[in-house]
């Protein structure tokens, strides 16, 4: 994996480019000019206080939030906005966002899947009806990706009999299934049992072992240390300090950083 530092961080294609990201709801401002680049195999964590930004700043990568100004760029393509009443912007061309958005997996706190569906269901609904691929394709595929997420026996189960790190490991596998360039994850562990945490950091893990590319919020300190190659700690809005984890974890400038990492130390 690249580690952030190495000289070759100019000849890695970029896949997400966030540029002065300004959002605000109302009065409250709560971006204030983040801009941020995940290149391809880039593992970039997300760091910090409740507040602070951070699924804002995911959001407004894939337009669930539409920034009040700033430039999202997903593989060299800008998603097109235009101005909107009371100073914000609204998506200009809604068929761009939908090409562009299917670069992009998320995955939430909450799992989302659909409950009158199987686990293999859920994972071939978007292949099928979004990508149209056949029926046969997009399941041989899926039962490779539930293979992978250790959930293949679990395959023709409802999501209702599934534990919390189980319903977790379908959703990555339902994200992944819709081949995007980026992986999106908000605190994806933050909902579980604190004995379900590890297999779904695991499979994470391994998604990650693989290069693809991930921008991750997360409240687990050891794991951004272990797995990111860049970690950017937000502060009110903005980007406080950022760089390879052992510079943000070891050796931070920020002294705001270096309380927040250092107080969540086990
Ligand atoms: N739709 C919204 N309308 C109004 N305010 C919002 C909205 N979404 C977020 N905010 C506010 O924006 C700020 C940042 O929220 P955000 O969810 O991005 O923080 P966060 O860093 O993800 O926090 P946490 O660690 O608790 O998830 C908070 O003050 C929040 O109340
Ligand atoms: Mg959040």
């Amino acid at each position: 994996m690249p580690d952030g530092t190495a000289g070759d961080v100019s000849t890695r294609t970029e896949v997400v480019r966030l540029e002065a990201i300004h959002k605000s709801f109302g009065l409250l401002e709560v971006l204030k000019g983040v801009s941020l680049t995940a290149r391809e195999g880039d593992v970039v964590a997300l760091i910090g206080a409740s507040g602070s930004g951070k699924s804002t700043l995911l959001r407004c990568t894939n337009m669930l939030e539409v920034p009040t100004s700033g430039r999202v760029v997903i593989s060299g393509e800008e998603i097109r906005l235009k101005p909107a009443a009371g100073g914000q912007m609204a998506v200009a061309d809604a068929h761009q966002l939908q090409r562009v958005r299917a670069r992009l997996g998320m995955v939430f706190q909450s799992f989302n899947l659909w409950a009158h569906r199987t686990v293999i269901e859920n994972v071939i609904e978007a292949p099928v009806h979004v990508l149209k691929e056949p029926k046969a394709e997009a399941t041989e595929r899926a039962e490779a990706l539930l293979h992978k997420v250790g959930l293949y026996a679990k395959k023709d189960v409802y999501p209702a009999f599934l534990s919390g790190g189980q319903q977790q490991r379908a959703a990555i596998a339902r994200a992944l299934a819709l081949r995007p360039q980026v992986m999106l994850f908000d605190e994806p562990t933050s909902a579980l049992d604190p004995e379900l945490v590890g297999e779904v950091l695991k499979v994470i893990r391994d998604i990650a072992a693989e290069g693809r590319t991930m921008i991750l919020v997360t409240h687990e300190m050891a794991f951004a240390r272990d797995v990111a190659n860049h970690v950017a700690f937000l502060h009110q809005g903005q980007i406080e300090e950022e760089g390879p984890p052992q510079k943000v974890f070891g050796t931070p400038d920020s002294e705001r950083c270096r309380q927040f990492v250092n107080a969540r130390k086990h």
